[in-house]
């Protein structure tokens, strides 16, 4: 009888429980306080702060199952994975803690003790690695447990001491190996951390170093035990199956993988299954395809999974309709992609519909720039590129592409390509560029800009140095008010005036710690200047700091009311409105936008009081502060707390008390990019401006409508329905008029003895087929027409022929020969056809030449 997964997963953590282990829910796969790291990619990380002596732990010995994810950073396992059955992206680690409480004798007794009495693993296919210095544990494998001392063998760094990261706790380790292959007698020690068949299953971390940024090891004050042991191998090993997609994790979704795709296992299931957990869990904690940083990695995963359904030819859509199935295995154990799963749905379907737009046609592309290559070439770093900016293909998908086809990349060119582009963005996006090089004039040296905007609007200061570029001036002063643009805040604008001197400072940007004031001279000369008076608009900068708190009182209503999945990706905050980019999958409805406005409205008639202080990093965080993923920050931040409800990490100006925003109105809602929406808002004065223009928009309606408020909708309604009973009136009448005239040309039609024919051009008489048939009807028997006529600046001809004699004329065939003669084409029935063409001075030969072959049909 097979053990199950849960059973496994079970049996681990009472073993530990019993050994007075205190039982820690996994954390998320999406560490909320850990900037070094994108996802959680081992049991230890939730316990950092012990290992450093950061925090003192609330338990000294502590068990779980942690979800972690290795795809990026120092542990990256996505190559292998589908490509050999037991390398996953997303996978479980069972573990046991010591926090400065027992070490490696207990830590290596308690795991011979589970793996070879509790799950009575086979001790003839059981190795142990030590580290090459650590003989103490090489001593406490040999006199507490009954392994073959033979089977001890010692490895370097590479394999037996273990870091979590570039920085961080770290310790030499000892792991157990299990021999996987049929024939025991074809063991050998130099198979171990070489070949597939020896399959490390659980490694033991003795902490007692952590590694600085300057890589240097520092000792810790006390020693720790940090193990980790896949819960996927583990399961497989205990049941004897070498293939984990076999397993009870895994084998119901290869199932419905194949029973959609109708196609046998093979490296694509494996592939999609194993990216199908990392996509789901990631989700489930938070995260969301995008362009950057952890979103960038998801975005890569799930590209590469469409891909690899396209080798299953599934082309629409799928992988989403596989999350079921993954709650049905996983949910019980982890909820929250049970209570998610609807969300994971919608992100991973949204996610894939877009990619499919264009994947094959990025497939023809990567065939095409690889049908010259012979195996083994290269593949230009500029297509490569190409790939990735037209067609959405990440790197890692055209490196993967490559391999699979003998190819390889030339990367280093690709990202020159990459950085080339940031700068194009960069450099448009610029108010003014002024080269690098170019020579300032420098009156003081080495100084940089004080800023003292927060308390002050205007000061006087000494100009530090400036350039000029044609009229455009830079100025750097020693001490300015102007905010300089940063953190989606634009640059202030204002005057630094001295005597018989005027400057207008149109932008300010920042260039390390100095501060450029960019704009024109008014009056005066900048050389005879060295004392300015800087004074900033204060008017704009008001706005400004009220669209920066109502951007952090946005912020956390979406939080709140659309989602924690919410996060910040993007910014803008000027003095007119305030843009707020943001990680959602779909609409933001009218509902959420109403309720979104009444919360911030909310905390704005609270007048609460604005609080800005310094802190530390780590302490703000520790708060409980919003950062921006992917932003840097130093050691000490500012910290922008409205007491009660937001509390974010920003440099940029605000208002006092949250009173003095007025008010905020959302003007618009839109999609930026897929996962992303965009909300616009105004705040202040602006939405007096916004209501005084909705007000004479609604006055000029009336005047026009001659009609209250309240009747304008009704009104609107009528005239819409006015007019399409005009429209009717008018088409019927243009079609009685018709008839008149269709009547005088049946009855001047040409005989040609069998036949009537009219052939005539006509005024656009709209719908040419109602025409037709309205000549057969005249005609009754024995006729045909042929009309052209001009639409929407076209030639279009029609050929209608009564019943009677379509065995001899068929309208289908006579308007293609027409068509043809205009450079065009058509068809249609025997009876009624329609052709059109592209050149109307040709309409009277098509006409001319239908007219003939009519004739030369009635003859046969
Ligand atoms: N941290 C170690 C690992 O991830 C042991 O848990 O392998």
């Amino acid at each position: 009888m097979a053990i199950s997964s849960t059973d496994i997963r079970q049996q681990f953590i009472e073993f530990f429980q019993k050994k007075e282990h205190q039982f820690v829910r996994s954390s998320s796969v999406v560490p909320t306080d850990d900037p070094t790291l994108l996802f959680t990619n081992a049991g230890m990380n939730q316990f950092k702060s012990y290992f450093l002596n950061k925090e003192s732990p609330k338990y000294l010995r502590a068990t779980n199952s942690q979800k972690c994810i290795r795809v990026s950073g120092k542990h990256n396992d996505l190559e292998e994975v589908g490509v050999d059955n037991y390398h996953h992206t997303f996978f479980e680690m069972l573990g046991n803690w010591s926090f400065g409480d027992y070490y490696k004798k207990e830590a290596i007794s308690w795991a011979w003790e589970l793996l070879t009495e509790v799950w009575k693993l086979d001790k003839n296919r059981l190795w142990v690695t030590i580290y090459k210095d650590d003989d103490e544990a090489g001593e406490i494998w040999k006199t507490v447990t009954d392994v073959n001392p033979d089977r001890i063998l010692k490895f370097a760094e590479k394999d037996n001491f273990w870091e979590m990261g570039d920085t961080g706790p770290c310790g030499p380790c000892t792991e157990i190996h299990y021999f996987v292959g049929d024939d025991l007698s074809k063991q050998e020690a130099r198979g171990v951390n070489v070949e597939d068949l020896y399959r490390e299953i659980w490694n033991l971390v003795f902490i007692q170093y952590n590694r600085t940024a300057d890589g240097k090891l520092n000792d810790l004050p006390v020693k720790h035990v940090d193990t980790g042991m896949g819960l996927e191998r583990i399961l497989s090993t205990v049941n004897g199956i070498k293939d984990h997609y076999g397993t009870d994790l895994f084998k119901p979704i290869i199932d419905k993988i194949e029973e959609i795709s109708s196609i046998k296992i093979g490296v694509p299931h494996r592939v999609i299954a194993d990216h199908l957990r990392m996509l789901s869990f990631s989700i489930a904690d938070g995260a969301l395809p995008s362009n950057e940083g952890r979103g960038y990695v998801l975005r890569r995963v799930l590209r590469r999974a469409s891909r690899f359904g396209r080798l299953l030819d599934l082309d629409k859509p799928f992988i989403y309709s596989l999350v079921s199935t993954l709650v049905d295995v996983m949910g019980h154990a982890f909820p929250e992609v049970k209570e998610k799963q609807s969300h994971i749905e919608k992100v991973i379907q949204a996610e894939e519909s877009s990619f499919n737009e264009t994947l094959d046609r990025g497939l023809e592309v990567f065939s095409r720039i690889t049908k010259s290559l012979s195996p083994g070439e290269v593949i230009q770093g500029d297509d490569a590129f190409k790939l990735y900016d037209t067609y959405g293909f990440p790197l890692d998908l055209t490196e993967l592409l490559a391999r699979e086809n003998n190819f390889t990349v030339d990367v280093v060119r690709f990202n020159e390509c990459m950085a080339e582009q940031k700068d194009r963005a960069r450099a448009s996006g610029k108010f003014i560029h002024i080269s690098e090089d170019a020579d300032w004039t420098v009156l003081q040296k080495e100084l940089s800009t004080e800023f003292t905007g927060y308390e002050t609007l205007e000061n006087s200061a000494n100009v530090i140095k400036y350039i000029q570029d044609g009229e455009i001036y830079k100025i750097v002063l020693d001490k300015t008010p102007f905010y300089a643009e940063s953190g989606g805040q634009i640059g202030d604008i204002g005057l630094l005036t001295a005597d018989n001197f005027s400057f207008k400072v149109e932008d300010v940007q920042k260039s390390g710690d100095e501060f450029i004031h960019i704009g024109t001279i008014e009056k005066g000369d900048i050389q005879s200047v060295q004392i300015v008076n800087a004074k900033i608009n204060e008017n704009r900068r008001q706005q400004i700091r009220r669209n920066h708190t109502a951007t952090h009182l946005l912020h956390q209503s979406l939080r709140m009311i659309v989602g924690d999945h919410v996060q910040q990706a993007g910014s803008l905050v000027t003095a007119d409105s305030l843009r707020f980019d943001l990680t959602h999958y779909e609409q933001i409805s009218k509902n959420q936008i109403d309720k979104l406005e009444k919360c911030v409205n909310g905390v704005i008639l609270q007048n609460i009081a604005v609080e800005t202080t310094l802190k530390e990093f780590d302490e703000a965080r520790e708060e409980g502060a919003v950062g921006l993923f992917g932003e840097k920050y130093g050691d000490i931040v500012r910290v922008v707390n409205i007491p009660g409800f937001s509390k974010e990490l920003c440099g940029g100006t605000h208002v006092n008390r949250t009173g003095d925003i007025g008010g905020i109105k959302i003007i618009s809602e839109s999609a930026l990019a897929s996962g992303i929406r965009r909300l616009v808002a105004v705040s202040g004065d602006a939405i007096q401006t916004l209501m005084n223009r909705q007000e004479q928009v609604i006055s000029e309606i009336r005047k026009e409508l001659k009609c209250s408020e309240d009747e304008i909708s009704s009104r609107i309604q009528s005239l819409i329905n006015d007019k399409k009973n005009l429209e009717r009136e008018t088409k019927d009448l243009r079609q009685s008029s018709m008839t008149g005239e269709i009547d005088e040309l049946v009855s001047d039609a040409e005989n040609l003895g069998k036949c009537r024919l009219v052939v005539q051009k006509v005024d656009d008489p709209g719908d040419l087929r109602e025409l037709g048939d309205q000549f057969r009807q005249a005609f009754k028997t024995k006729g045909a027409a042929l009309i052209g006529t001009i639409q929407k600046g076209k030639p279009m001809v029609m050929c209608a022929v009564t019943d009677d004699l379509i065995s001899q004329i068929q309208a289908g065939t006579v308007v293609k020969e027409m068509g043809g003669v205009m450079g065009g084409g058509g068809g249609g029935k025997p009876h009624l056809a329609t052709a059109g063409g592209n050149d109307i001075h040709l309409l009277q030969d098509a006409l001319e030449h239908g007219k003939s072959l009519i004739q030369s049909l009635l003859q046969k």
